[in-house]
């Protein structure tokens, strides 16, 4: 018993390894030897040098976007007369935002009171042909006041308590500010990736101050000027600046930071992209284009009564989207992708496996080979009668144990002689006799013997019974 835990803890100090069968096919060979080279050319081309799969990445970016814009336009319309509007008139709101509108095109109603006039002809809900239509105290459905009872005979519709006159015409065919095309948008960013403790501007530290009072923004020329052209923002999205200063729209500036941070920090700089947000095809005639709100600026006269004027105003509404991601060498995702490219060469073996042993022509061959059934019953009884066999050795060792090695080698034969099953059998009843015969043979006198035994008789048994070239297989097993 204490012999059993003694050599049950001895095996525990035991390496074990693999051994492999060596198909000597070429296809299949060349097969694996092919998915090998994809695996190595996907781990290297594609998941390190393009994806930089070596690096931590963080996409949180944090950002803070502050614009200015700088420009003045006089405009002079029929109902208003001239009106200088510099950037505090339009650019609403006028505290610098990331999204921000800039006026390009304007209705105005100038000197409205509150007082009593007719609907607009525009608003259904105001037309009536008699004072029955005109339910008092009921506001118009969408209009612009409380009617007020009557029916108004030469506009047909409704009288309201409202800021009269109320609105009518339609905006200019033309933008009014025409010279928003060459207004300029300073967009000023500050960026960070937390995780990495990393800081920087899209106003590069080269740039002075005279720089940035002249520049302008250009893919090819000035890459990293941050003041920007309204008319030529919008030419970047595949717009002109009449398509949308008429009706207004939506365009957006996008930002994008992508950095290596085991590159210098200069090379980490900013890319932007321009698009239009409220596209649509033939967007001149769209009910959905076209962006515009409506605004009063009022005042009192000099009887210190209240009027306003009311602004509906058409624009360019800008969104400055800020996107990035940061990477630096870690070297965690670096052992995950390399683990995860050699578990992929797993893949392959199973792969080729699957090939050799189940589709090709001398398949069967080959599983017989790879595959060693052990039959229990059958191993049992010979493994009787392999100790049977051992005694009646034993017995001749003792008759002629003055002869040297050489007879020991030529019994070697009779050995050969036994099943396959059964030696693997003996083999697995003493795993210590076959890993470690040095180790084994200080505590058995016969294991020396076996473990030779083993290796021959497998050998031969293959020999027999397939054309396999003994060359070969004893290049095979010398592999080992
Ligand atoms: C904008 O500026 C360019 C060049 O300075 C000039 O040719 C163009 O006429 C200007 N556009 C408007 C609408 O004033």
């Amino acid at each position: 018993m204490a012999q059993t835990w003694g050599n049950f803890f001895f095996s525990l100090l035991d390496y074990k390894t693999e051994k492999f069968v060596i198909a000597k096919n070429k296809k299949v060979g060349v097969l694996f030897r092919l998915f090998q080279l994809t695996v190595i050319g996907y781990l290297i081309g594609w998941v390190f040098i393009w994806k930089k799969g070596y690096q931590e990445t963080e996409e949180a970016i944090q950002s803070s976007v502050i614009t200015k814009l700088k420009g003045v336009d006089l405009t002079n319309s029929s109902q208003f007369g001239l009106q200088l509007w510099g950037a505090e008139d339009y650019v609403i709101p006028p505290q610098g935002d990331r999204v921000f509108f800039v006026v390009t095109n304007y209705l105005v109603t100038p000197n409205q009171r509150l007082g009593y006039c007719p609907e607009s002809p525009k608003v259904p809900d105001g037309f009536c042909t008699n004072d029955n239509e005109c339910v008092e105290g009921e506001s118009v459905l969408a209009g612009h006041g409380v009617k007020t009872g009557r029916c108004l005979n030469d506009t047909g519709t409704c009288e309201i308590n409202a800021w009269c006159p109320v609105e009518h015409g339609h905006a200019p065919v033309e933008p009014m500010l025409a010279k928003a095309e060459n207004f300029t948008v300073y967009v000023k960013n500050f960026i960070k990736f937390p995780k990495f403790g990393f800081f920087k501007s899209n106003v590069l530290p080269i740039t002075n101050s005279t720089y940035l009072k002249t520049c302008r923004y250009d893919k090819d020329h000035h890459p990293y000027c941050p003041i920007f052209l309204v008319g030529d923002v919008i030419n970047w999205t595949g717009y002109t600046f009449q398509d949308l200063a008429t009706r207004g729209g939506s365009i957006g500036i996008g930002i994008e930071w992508n950095c290596d941070l085991d590159k210098d920090e200069s090379h980490c700089n900013p890319e932007y992209s321009f698009t239009r947000l409220d596209s649509s095809e033939n967007s001149q005639h769209s009910v959905t284009s076209g962006y515009n709100f409506r605004f009063a600026r009022y005042y009192n006269d000099a009887a210190g009564q209240t009027y306003r004027n009311l602004f509906k105003v058409y624009g360019i509404r800008f969104d400055i989207l800020v996107n990035g991601k940061a990477g630096r060498f870690s070297i965690i995702p670096t052992v995950i992708n390399i683990g995860s490219g050699l578990a992929l060469m797993g893949a392959g073996v199973f792969a080729c496996d699957m090939i050799l042993l189940y589709m090709m022509s001398k398949s069967s061959f080959y599983r017989e080979t790879k595959f060693e059934a052990i039959k229990k019953k059958q191993s049992e009884r010979e493994s009787r009668e392999q100790r049977e066999r051992k005694h009646a050795r034993h017995h001749r060792h003792h008759h002629h144990h003055r002869q040297d090695g050489r007879h020991r080698r030529e019994e070697k034969p009779t050995a050969e002689m036994q099943p396959l099953t059964s030696i693997l059998t003996q083999a697995n009843n003493n795993p210590e006799t076959q890993t470690q015969p040095s180790a084994a043979s200080a505590l058995k006198p016969h294991s020396p013997e076996r473990k030779p035994q083993a290796t021959v008789s497998f050998r031969t048994h293959t020999t027999e019974k397939h054309t396999v070239s003994p060359v070969s297989t004893l290049r095979a097993a010398r592999h080992q």
